[in-house]
């Protein structure tokens, strides 16, 4: 066979290292492409010298190099409508249409839809630029903190926590007078502030039957502890089993997924690829978990992806074409008993300004009870590796024995690679290893 892999970060290694891994793929003598970027797919890939965002060069590649698979991992060739494009000219896509992921590309949809089918969610109002004398009456009334959310989609930055009526009224006049995200925040929705933790969960699915991925925890704020900027993602583990029981697995597929892709569906937005759930838990005295979604991601998460991966067992690269073929409900997923951790290493100044092009040292000394996943690296003209971005390499530690090894084997080799200005959360699993502990 021969894949087609769009996007260039860490996640997409990650996709990547799971379809090369897949016994099909090795058992059929396949091929990946990828396109440009990151130094880590150029390993076990062939470099195609399109961007992500060239729907109409990429769909030209796939017909002239009969591509069996194309894989998309980000959101904004799915937003454009890149599966609507090659389904057209008969090319199979791995991800979601265009209207159908419009549940991450608008998130005033994707909460009336929610409102629609009665999924858990935070109360909402939605306004636009058009309406700003009623967001003020409304806003004046509210108890703090609220959440602020831009409409479209915003490189995860759309979303504002507002503590009071000022950071509100700031946040109202930056979407829409000083247009800091453009057309995606002239819409906006206001919405509550939920209390609880977060987990996110991976649904594959055909648009009828579906498989979930092992749950999983993301570290969004720069600092330990969870201070500061948000960011892409610092972090993660898998799976995430002290905050996810029989129960709330039960809830979250009856309550969240199953009514999702029904609703999808019924509105002509029929699902297919990964939906991503991220979630709030709330947990009463008691005990008892009551899952709320805070948002739909039409694609796998990051760095998520890079922890869930390694735990499946089960064929990969067929579970993507089971999506895209229909035939999920004969697909049996398996896992391995195993635990993940991905500690991100960032440039010194990430999510703000950084420097580029430091000597990354320290890749071969990694061992085998962990992977790297690279997320901006490039090579040299004399061969060294390089940063080359925010986000650089992903440390993924594994083991067959607790989440508190695999999150000791990450740092063991976070301690072996080296470059200037090398930043990183040293808490990553915190939350799984404190939980009721
Ligand atoms: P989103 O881009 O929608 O994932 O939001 C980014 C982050 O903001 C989430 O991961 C949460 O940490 C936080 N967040 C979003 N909505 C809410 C909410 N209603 N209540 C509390 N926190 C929220
Ligand atoms: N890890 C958050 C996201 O992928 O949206």
């Amino acid at each position: 066979m021969k894949i087609l892999l769009i996007g260039n970060g860490g996640r997409e290694n990650a996709l990547a290292w799971a379809i090369y891994n897949s016994p099909s793929f090795k058992e059929s003598n396949s091929e990946i492409y990828t396109t440009i970027g990151s130094l880590g797919l150029d390993i076990i890939s062939k470099p195609v010298k399109i961007k992500p965002t060239e729907i109409e060069k990429l769909s030209n590649f796939a017909k002239e190099n009969q591509i069996d698979l194309t894989v998309v991992g980000p959101e904004i060739p799915l937003a454009m409508g890149i599966v609507d494009e090659f389904e057209k000219l008969g090319l199979k896509i791995f991800g979601p249409t265009k209207k159908a992921s419009e549940i991450e590309s608008s998130k005033i949809l994707s909460k009336k839809l929610m409102q629609k089918y009665d999924i858990p969610t935070a109360k909402f109002e939605t306004f636009t630029e058009d309406n700003l004398q009623e967001v003020h009456d409304y806003i004046n009334g509210l108890r703090y903190p609220i959440v602020i959310k831009a409409d479209g989609l915003a490189a995860g930055k759309g979303v504002i926590i507002a503590q009071d009526i000022n950071e509100a009224n700031q946040t109202i006049a930056d979407f829409t007078e000083k247009e800091v995200f453009g057309e995606s925040g002239k819409s906006f929705i206001v919405e509550e502030f939920l209390e609880g933790y977060e987990l996110s969960i991976f649904v594959i699915t055909d648009g009828i039957d579906y498989v979930m991925l092992p749950s999983t925890q993301d570290h969004k704020k720069i600092g330990e502890g969870d201070t500061g900027k948000n960011t892409g993602g610092m972090g993660a583990y898998a799976p995430a089993e002290q905050f996810i029981d029989e129960e709330l697995l039960n809830k979250i597929k009856t309550s969240v997924i199953e009514p999702a892709l029904k609703g999808l569906n019924i509105e002509g937005r029929k699902y297919k690829g990964c939906l991503y759930c991220g979630l709030m838990i709330a947990e009463t005295g008691e005990g008892i978990r009551e899952p709320n979604v805070i948002e739909f991601n039409c694609r796998f998460g990051d760095p998520e992806t890079q922890v869930v991966v390694p735990l499946i067992k089960s064929d990969f690269l067929k579970l993507l074409l089971s999506s895209v073929e229909g035939s999920i409900k004969d697909y049996r997923i398996e896992f391995f008993d195993k635990y993940a951790c991905c500690v991100v290493l960032a440039s010194e100044g990430y999510p703000g300004d950084y420097e580029k092009r430091k000597v990354i040292k320290g890749l071969n000394e990694v061992g085998s009870d962990c992977l790297v996943f690279h997320a901006g690296t490039k090579l040299s003209d004399g061969n060294e590796v390089l940063t080359n971005g925010g986000r650089v390499l992903n440390v993924v530690g594994l083991s067959s024995n607790s989440l508190k090894e695999a999150i000791s084997n990450s740092y063991k080799n976070v301690d072996r690679i080296h470059f200037e200005n090398m930043y990183f959360r040293k808490d990553i699993g915190y939350r799984a290893l404190k939980y009721k502990s």
